[in-house]
């Protein structure tokens, strides 16, 4: 999920105030083993004040140097630029918001190793101030504690488990069928007008029919009046909650303002028709079929319908944007690096039969595939960064920061970073498939760390591996132009233009 701020009325200007994990962890315990000693562990830890950073003016903080190079949609390349300028850690303040900066594996894996029982991310009031007012529960985005943790558990089987997630796929095909017989039919020259946005409508179709068995009809002709008015209330949910992270919420609640009123409207109608169809699923629900994902959990965990409500909710909500945008520079990535197209449609049709759909278990012989999208994700995440609160005192490389500090873990840095990927602009699935490769699994982490990474990645994985093997099978995706493409930060990491790219059927 991006938690990462759009500001209202302010189209692309966001604001990083940080974003939206398991006993199953991003990394494996093999992986972990590997990982050579962090050179940065200090003898003697140095105070908090003794981290650099770039110029911390009264009130603004480094804001107006954060503009100047840039703005908010640039502050990814900031980062990046601050991180080669001041190390491993920097500190930066925005108007009152202070907050550490990791851009290094060794003190992320540092960091793992300390975590405690329920990390913690940056608080999201607005949504809390939401559900305190109309008596709703928190769901995983913002619950905190032993109460995260309960809910967690309830959640991570069917959602991180492989083999769980894989009986997911019959429900995934189901609305790809109808996407790629949509690219077929909307194309002009090869060309779709607004790529995104369909992107977005097959996320947002797929989410809905894997958690409320519910076919919207997204991609459809024409797109049903409730269909619309569900997706209006995340958007104006989404694009209202980032200036209440930026000014007191209580502030805005006690004046009624108008963002509160759009929030707390947005807010109604998404529960309202999220409770109506996760219901009308739990009466259905009673057989237990295999891909009965909510039906199960519900059964075989003690959450109550609130909870049921709420988590279901924010999954939905963390699920759908993320999903599409990273299955957009998948797309960009693959136009702009034909010879890796064209290894994996060999693997594609060496792999699923002719005359059959790819499903999940061709998955598990595509090996290409799957370093594509591990490629495309380091190169081009979606999600630039998430944040830790430190729940106690810690020692993080050569300094010892105090309990409540907000650390920020720059995934987009790493993935960038020459140090940690030779050739590091250049799109090489191969490096993910070489016999000893030395790449540290720190360095990726596209979806967070530890027990409170994103807990649909292997659902996102399943989609995303799946719409590339329907997409690359059917059609050549090519580029219809060899400009570059800038990365603009509007919430996620998007491109700053109408992809260019066109879709030939083969
Ligand atoms: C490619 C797609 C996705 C990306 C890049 C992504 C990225 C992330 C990241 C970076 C985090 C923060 C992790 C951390 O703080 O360590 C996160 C958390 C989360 N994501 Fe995703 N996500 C994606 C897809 C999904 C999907 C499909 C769902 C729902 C099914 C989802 C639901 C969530 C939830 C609920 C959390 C909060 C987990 C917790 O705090 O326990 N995400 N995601």
């Amino acid at each position: 999920m991006c938690l990462f701020i759009k500001q209202e009325g302010k189209g692309n200007s966001s604001v990083y105030l940080g974003s939206s994990t398991s006993s199953v962890c991003v990394l494996e315990e093999k992986d972990v083993a590997a990982v050579p000693t962090c050179p940065h562990a200090a003898s003697r830890a140095q105070s908090m004040d003794a981290i650099p950073g770039p110029t911390n003016w009264p009130l603004f903080g480094s804001l107006i140097e954060l503009i100047r190079k840039g703005g908010l949609t640039r502050q990814h390349e900031a980062l990046v630029d601050y991180h080669k300028k001041y190390g491993k850690i920097f500190r930066m303040k925005l108007g009152s918001f202070e907050s550490v900066h990791i851009g290094s594996p060794c003190l992320l894996e540092a960091l793992y190793r300390k975590e405690g029982s329920y990390p913690q991310r940056l608080e999201i009031k607005p949504w809390k101030a939401y559900r305190d007012l109309r008596d709703e529960a928190y769901g995983l985005l913002i619950l905190e504690g032993k109460d995260w943790q309960r809910v967690r558990s309830a959640f991570q089987h069917k959602l991180m488990k492989p083999t769980e997630v894989v009986k997911l796929d019959s429900k995934i095909n189901q609305v790809l069928t109808d996407f790629v017989a949509r690219i077929g039919k909307t194309n002009v020259n090869g060309r779709i007008n607004d790529l995104y946005f369909e992107l977005n409508k097959w996320s947002f179709e797929t989410i809905c029919l894997v958690l409320y068995d519910k076919r919207f009809g997204l991609l459809q002709e024409n797109v049903n009046e409730e269909a619309m008015n569900f997706i209006t209330a995340v958007k104006t949910m989404m694009s209202t909650f980032g200036t209440m992270m930026v000014t007191p919420v209580e502030l805005h609640k006690s004046l009624n303002t108008k963002t509160w009123k759009d929030h707390t409207a947005a807010w109604d109608r998404i529960f309202s028709t999220a409770k109506v169809y996760i219901d009308k699923k739990l009466k259905r629900g009673e057989t237990g079929a295999a891909d009965d994902l909510i039906g199960d959990i519900f059964r075989q965990s003690r959450l109550s319908k609130k909870e049921l409500y709420a988590t279901i909710t924010e999954l939905q909500i963390g699920g759908v944007e993320t999903t599409a945008n990273s299955m957009l520079w998948a797309i960009f990535n693959l136009s702009r690096n034909p010879r890796a197209q064209g290894k994996l449609l060999e693997e594609i049709r060496r792999v699923v039969p002719a005359g059959q759909d790819p499903c999940g278990e061709h998955l598990k012989s595509m090996p290409y595939l799957k370093a594509c999208l591990k490629e495309s994700m380091r190169l081009s995440p979606s999600v630039p960064f998430t944040s830790r609160t430190l729940d106690k005192d810690t020692v993080l490389g050569d300094y010892a920061l105090p309990k409540g500090t907000v650390l920020m873990i720059n995934s987009h840095a790493l993935g960038s970073n020459e140090e940690y990927f030779d050739e590091g602009k250049t799109f090489k699935p191969e490096r993910w498939l070489r016999e000893n490769n030395t790449i540290n699994p720190f360095a990726y982490v596209p979806f967070g760390i530890g027990k409170r990474m994103c807990v649909g990645r292997r659902l996102a994985e399943l989609q995303l591996h799946l719409a590339m093997s329907w997409l690359v099978r059917d059609y050549e995706i090519v580029a219809t132009d060899d400009e570059p493409l800038d990365m603009i930060h509007s919430g996620l990491l998007s491109p700053d233009r109408e992809l260019p790219v066109a879709f030939r059927k083969r």
